[in-house]
């Protein structure tokens, strides 16, 4: 089979690295890929979002297999155009992606399936909005309903705040036209996890639990970032919670999918708030997240490409994934001033160290090669991501390697599962 990649983040070598160990694979091309993508896969330099480009190299190469890594291309209808063309491809089209493009239709399908979710209102008006945070007090979250790279999530802890977070995204339009309305919502306690399954429209898969770690500083503080370290299996994931995320969660969604006519395949992930064991839905994602993709894939044991072809061909019912029972960590070390500007072309040194290193896989972010040096190419760089017999030992074997890697201004948190440790012991 030949399988085409799109993507070049840690998320996408994860992927491409797992892909390539699939004895179904003669062929592997990452679009754009990266540094570190470069040694399992062909990096072919069309970007993630060029939808026309992409089918066009799809086409003339006859890829048997498109895995779509990141959200924008899925928005854009990238499955749709290849299946159109008689591509397969894995990841939902257009109107199934709106679960993640879309915030206010995200949380309308979750109130028509009476999914739980923070209580919620939706805006396209400022001073209905003002008029709505001055009634309900903070805190109080305001979301941007469109994509925004992470960044259209305002957590406002005072009034004052949610009405900046109001006035950025409809009246300065911050974000375009991902602004042009928003929603404001309840703002939850507890812990946060990731639930992520793979879903052929009908049958719900899931994957290992996960935590992400989505603030920059230590001890969660600082602004949101992509995630800058994850961990599976999450503990306070127990079976019961488990349980209840399969009936309350996924199962209503994909089947209030359909019942809109939208037959949803590929990975869908809810982001959940889970307090006394009661999970609610935060958000979805279209895709696998990055890095809970590099801790879950290193633990995978099944052919990955065997279940993705499922998914697309919709014959998921009666696939099963196994496992490494042993717990996995990803650490992500970014480069200087992340999640803002960053700096680009820092040599990175110390790799060499690692390359018989037996805890694991150093996945590559924001990397390129450049004069036969490998340098920094974006604010997530690389992603230690280790395995152990427990959790501390996966942590300890990740922070060792990551203290190999050096380049001017790295940084990194130190505290990557720090909490599902204190909720073990
Ligand atoms: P989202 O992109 O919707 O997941 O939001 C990004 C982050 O904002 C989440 O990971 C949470 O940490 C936080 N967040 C979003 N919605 C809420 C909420 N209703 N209550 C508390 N925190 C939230
Ligand atoms: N790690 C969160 C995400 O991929 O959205």
């Amino acid at each position: 089979m030949k399988v085409l990649v799109v993507g070049g983040g840690g998320r996408e070598h994860a992927l491409c690295w797992k892909i390539h160990r699939s004895p179904r694979v003669r062929e592997l091309y990452c679009a754009p890929g990266n540094g570190g993508i470069a040694d399992v896969a062909r990096c072919v330099p069309i970007a993630a979002d060029d939808v026309v480009g992409l089918c066009a190299f799809a086409l003339e190469k006859a890829i048997d297999l498109t895995v779509v890594g990141p959200e924008r291309a899925l928005t854009l209808g990238l499955v749709d155009e290849l299946e159109k063309r008689g591509r397969r491809a894995f990841g939902p089209r257009r109107d199934g992606a709106r679960l993640e493009g879309s915030k206010v239709f995200a949380k309308q399908l979750l109130e028509e399936c009476r999914v739980p979710t923070a209580k919620f209102g939706v805006f396209r008006e400022a001073d209905a909005a003002e008029r709505f945070v001055r009634a309900n007090g903070a805190p109080l979250v305001v979301k941007a309903d469109g994509l925004a790279a992470g960044k259209g999530v305002f957590v406002c802890a005072t009034e004052a705040e949610a009405l900046a977070a109001v006035d950025e995204i409809l009246r300065a339009r911050r974000f375009g036209s991902a602004g042009s309305s928003l929603v404001i919502e309840e703002c939850l306690e507890g812990e946060e996890a990731s639930f992520l399954a793979l879903t052929d429209g009908e049958t719900v898969l899931p994957l290992a639990s996960s935590q992400d770690h989505k603030r920059i500083f230590d001890g969660d503080r600082g602004p949101n970032t992509g995630g800058m370290g994850a961990y599976s299996p999450a503990p306070v994931v127990t079976t019961a919670v488990h349980d209840r995320v399969m009936r309350r969660v996924m199962a209503p969604v994909v089947a209030g999918l359909r019942s809109r006519g939208i037959r949803y395949q590929g990975v869908l992930y809810a982001g959940l708030m889970i307090r006394e064991g009661e999970p609610k839905v935060l958000e979805f994602n279209a895709r696998f997240g990055d890095p809970e993709c590099q801790a879950l894939l290193v633990r995978l044991e099944s052919d990955l490409v065997e279940v993705m072809l499922a998914a697309a061909e919709r014959r998921l019912a009666g696939q099963r994934l196994h496992w490494d029972p042993r717990p996995s960590v990803c650490v992500v070390l970014a480069a200087e001033g992340y999640p803002g500007d960053v700096a680009q072309g820092d040599e990175i040194s110390g790799l060499e160290q690692l390359r018989d290193w037996r805890h694991g896989v150093v996945f590559h972010a924001g990397t390129t090669r450049r004069d036969g040096r490998l340098v920094t190419a974006g604010g997530r760089v690389l992603g230690v991501t280790a395995l152990g017999a427990t959790l501390g030992e996966a942590v300890d074997h990740a922070y060792r390697a990551a203290g190999a890697v050096r380049w001017r201004g790295m940084q990194y948190r130190k505290d990557i599962g720090a909490r599902a440790l204190g909720r073990l012991s």
